[in-house]
């Protein structure tokens, strides 16, 4: 048996450079708050415990995080980070051991933080750090001549020799958690910042003869925090680029990595190709050699394979089948239903529509509430009247039917198996199957008539 994981997530402190009235950590990173990843990474660990810290901002943070399973220790006032594990002390098991994440440090990779548990199983103290070119503002690695890990010292603490030192701390660590319960308790907060330092437990450690192991991340931005919308914006752009890589690499053409934008999960087959400026939200999946178009913005779809959807779409909660041809500038809305090969064109709208086989909606149109069979055709302008100002009625147009230009489907209505509607019916009544249904008024002219001319001055 493993001994028991807890992982505490520091999200107590002010975030004062984002200006903003929301908690930092509620900012989102492709859509999702910055600790729901952090909390995402956790859950790749199986930890026993998730303990959130939280203080500036109050009960906004554990109100907009719907989970029943974390432990909330709420630290006020922030004393320093030392302070804000002593506040989770209560939900941290002593025999297990006990991971340190940051609520703004979003990127982490779950297989970093996989070594650092695997070194604090075995009784050592898992230190993540890494070196950068202006180490300035964060804690220094001070190391011994034997290139073992002696303390940490914060950058305001530090004397010019230290200051010169590039290794920094991470914040994230890994040890045994009743060794920490124990140091935690002998903080003091005697430094320039009049705070308590978590980061003081390492010397304490090391002084205790206990091994302290650094361990470092794959590339910068794992450890990278959010301090500004600045920052954020960077690191958004740093994780879509990571996404983008994983796209091409598993056959997806992207016209520029540098243009897509995904907050969520995309799943595209082989030889998908998505040209710029699309954004993928919710879980999308496309099948092999479809095609995305620029400037779509496609949510929880699924969209089956040799799909071509045509620039500048909006798509969400649709299904859509194979070879269908959507856009440009199509609006499909939530319980649209496309079978395949189905056609829907430029300006036309699809709300809680299913549309059979081959079935063709190419111009200016709006079908909401409706069942439209195979190998309909329905013409420009065409309109489901699926409200009366209190309830929702359905259409049906049954297989092969033809909907002649600017008509309107007065819901509840059926139109019949390879029916006829004449341009500009007004429907209120079933339309029955084959035969041609019209409602006109009769067309007149006027024999005499004459425009009226302008009066002469
Ligand atoms: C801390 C480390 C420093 C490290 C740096 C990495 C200490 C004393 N210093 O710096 O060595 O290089 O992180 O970014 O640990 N927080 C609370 N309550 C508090 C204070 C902070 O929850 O009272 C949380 C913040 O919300 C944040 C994290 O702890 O998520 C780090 O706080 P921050 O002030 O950014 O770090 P420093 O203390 O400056
Ligand atoms: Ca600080």
């Amino acid at each position: 048996m493993n001994p028991p994981l807890t992982v505490v997530i520091l999200a107590a402190g002010k975030g004062t450079r984002m200006k903003s009235g929301l908690p930092k950590v509620l900012h989102t990173l492709a859509g999702k708050p910055l600790i729901g990843h952090v909390l995402a990474t956790a859950d790749f660990l199986h930890p026993d415990k998730v303990c959130v810290v939280y203080g500036h901002g109050g009960e906004t943070l554990p109100k907009a995080i719907d989970r029943d399973d974390l432990a909330w220790a709420l630290q006020e006032p922030q004393l320093g980070t030392g302070h804000a594990v002593q506040q989770a002390v209560p939900h941290i098991d002593p025999d297990g051991i006990c991971l340190i994440l940051y609520g703004d440090v979003p990127l982490t990779r779950p297989e970093t933080l996989q070594e650092m548990v695997m070194i604090a199983r075995e009784g050592a103290i898992a230190l993540l750090t890494v070196r950068l070119d202006d180490p300035s503002g964060y804690g220094r690695i001070v190391r011994n001549a034997h290139g073992q890990v002696e303390r940490i010292v914060e950058h305001k603490d530090a004397n010019a020799e230290e200051q010169a030192i590039r290794e920094v701390n991470t914040g994230i660590l890994c040890l045994p958690a009743g060794k920490l319960v124990r140091w935690l308790g002998r903080l003091g907060n005697d430094n320039a910042q009049g705070e308590y330092y978590l980061t003081d437990v390492i010397a304490m450690a090391a002084t205790e003869g206990e091994r302290v192991l650094p361990c470092h991340p794959s590339a910068d931005w794992e450890v990278l925090g959010i301090n500004s919308r600045a920052q954020l914006a960077s690191l958004e752009r740093r994780h879509q680029r990571n996404q983008a890589e994983v796209l091409m690499a598993a056959g997806v053409t992207l016209i520029d990595p540098e243009r897509i934008d995904v907050r969520g999960e995309l799943n595209c087959a082989q030889d998908v190709r998505i040209d710029i400026n699309c954004i993928f939200e919710g879980r999308v999946v496309i099948g092999e050699n479809s095609v995305v178009g620029a400037n779509c913005v496609i949510k929880d779809a699924e969209i089956g394979p040799g799909v071509e959807i045509k620039p500048f779409c909006h798509i969400d909660g649709a299904k859509i089948g194979a070879e269908a041809v959507i856009g440009p500038f199509a609006r499909l809305r939530p319980g649209t239903e496309l079978a395949e090969e189905a056609h829907i064109g430029n300006f036309v709208e699809l709300k809680n529509a299913q549309v059979g086989f081959n079935s063709k909606i190419n111009h200016l149109s709006y079908v909401g509430d409706a069942t439209v069979g195979r190998k309909v055709n329905i013409g420009a302008g065409t309109i489901t009247c699926n409200y009366d100002g209190a309830n929702k009625h359905h259409t049906v147009i049954e297989d092969e039917a033809f909907i002649g230009s600017d008509t309107q489907l007065v819901a509840p209505v059926t139109v019949g198996r390879g029916a006829t509607l004449g341009a500009g019916t007004t429907l209120t009544k079933d339309a029955p199957p084959d035969q041609l249904t019209l409602s006109r008024a009769k067309q007149l002219t006027v024999p005499g008539w004459q425009r009226p001319a302008k009066k002469q001055k």
